[in-house]
């Protein structure tokens, strides 16, 4: 992560621009860019370090799941199955302020960070020639929630992304002022088309086109909020947490420098362990049942993020 004396760089959205621009993300690199709704704050959603250092910067205490934005509909096809309305309203609605949450297909690819944990995946084309441009150079989807820190105002000018993360982010995009200034509207299918947040695109044009009123989630859109716990990746086998002496029964998943069946960071690096979270967990249940210990945490930075997920696996199932 650059340091604070280390500015982020302002690139013009131009061709050049556009191509530096492509060029960080494919190497690992946070970028903030415009779309018509508001700027992300994008990462290469293949790479889970990336993907954890975008939690980092916006200092968000939990993972909630991302969107994942995709250049055309055969990438949005890679990733994810559509069912029949949801390729109904891809095609109306794309690109345009339209999240659609499907299926992940087992081989998309994708960081399990990016939809922590969850077996779905947010997926939107976003309108706007410069995101368009962006997408296209850069050839791999990109994960991005609004370009603020956790709890402000969503950015949608270049100047107010660079007032809230100057020096935590590589680069920021200018595309002068965003369009629609208001997040997407979200749709789920599970399996009938759901309003999961209300956003961009009005729900009368989605109910046009599915010619069928959308129902409405009986919950709010977060999954990741208290209470939702259900909606989690929770392993099938027990898990303690705090553990610096496991039972010869349990297998570690360690932190730091320990001896552990798997190692969310040997160095103890609370951003690597981010990126690996969801993705040893899974591995860990696939291996057995089988109960796992897990390392203490460090609760400071992203290790409180890595805890509060770590809690919501272990607690009591219903
Ligand atoms: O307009 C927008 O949608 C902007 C721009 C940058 O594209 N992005 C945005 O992202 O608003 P964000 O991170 O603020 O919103 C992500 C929300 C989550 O909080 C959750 O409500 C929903 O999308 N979400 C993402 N993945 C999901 C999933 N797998 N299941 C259910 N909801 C999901
Ligand atoms: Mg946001």
């Amino acid at each position: 992560m650059p340091q604070a004396d280390h500015k982020t760089e302002h690139l013009s959205g131009d061709a050049g621009g556009i191509a530096r621009a492509a060029d960080l993300l494919r190497s690992g690199q946070l970028v903030a860019f415009p779309t018509e709704t508001v700027y992300g704050l994008g990462a290469n959603a293949r790479d889970g370090k990336a993907v954890a250092r975008i939690f980092a910067a916006k200092n968000r205490p939990a993972f909630n799941p991302l969107i994942v934005h995709v250049a055309n509909l055969s990438q949005a096809e890679t990733l994810a199955e559509f069912p029949v309305a949801a390729q109904q309203l891809a095609a109306a609605f794309w690109p345009g302020p339209l999240t659609l949450v499907l299926p992940q297909r087992d081989h998309s690819g994708l960081s399990p960070l990016v939809s922590a944990g969850l077996r779905t995946v947010a997926l939107r084309m976003p309108a706007g020639d410069i995101a368009q441009a962006l997408l296209t150079k850069a050839q791999i989807p990109i994960a991005a929630p609004s370009a603020n820190p956790s709890g402000k105002i969503s950015p949608t000018s270049a100047n107010h992304v660079l007032a809230g993360l100057n020096g935590r982010i590589e680069a920021v995009l200018d595309g002068g002022n965003c369009t629609v200034g208001l997040e997407s509207t979200i749709i789920g299918f599970d399996p009938t088309p759901t309003l999961l947040r209300a956003g961009g695109l009005p729900t009368e044009a989605i109910e046009a086109c599915l010619g069928q009123p959308l129902a409405r989630a009986p919950n709010t859109p977060t999954p990741s909020a208290p209470g939702q716990l259900h909606s989690h990746y929770a392993p099938h086998a027990p898990l303690r947490l705090n553990v610096t002496d496991p039972h010869p029964a349990e297998r570690l998943l360690g932190f730091g420098t320990v001896t552990a069946d798997l190692n969310l960071s040997p160095a103890g690096d609370l951003t690597e362990a981010a990126a690996n979270l969801f993705g040893y967990l899974h591995k860990l249940d696939q291996a057995g049942a089988a109960p796992i210990a897990v390392s203490p945490i460090p609760d400071h930075g992203l290790g409180r993020a890595i805890n509060d997920r770590l809690r919501r696996a272990a607690a009591p199932r219903p």
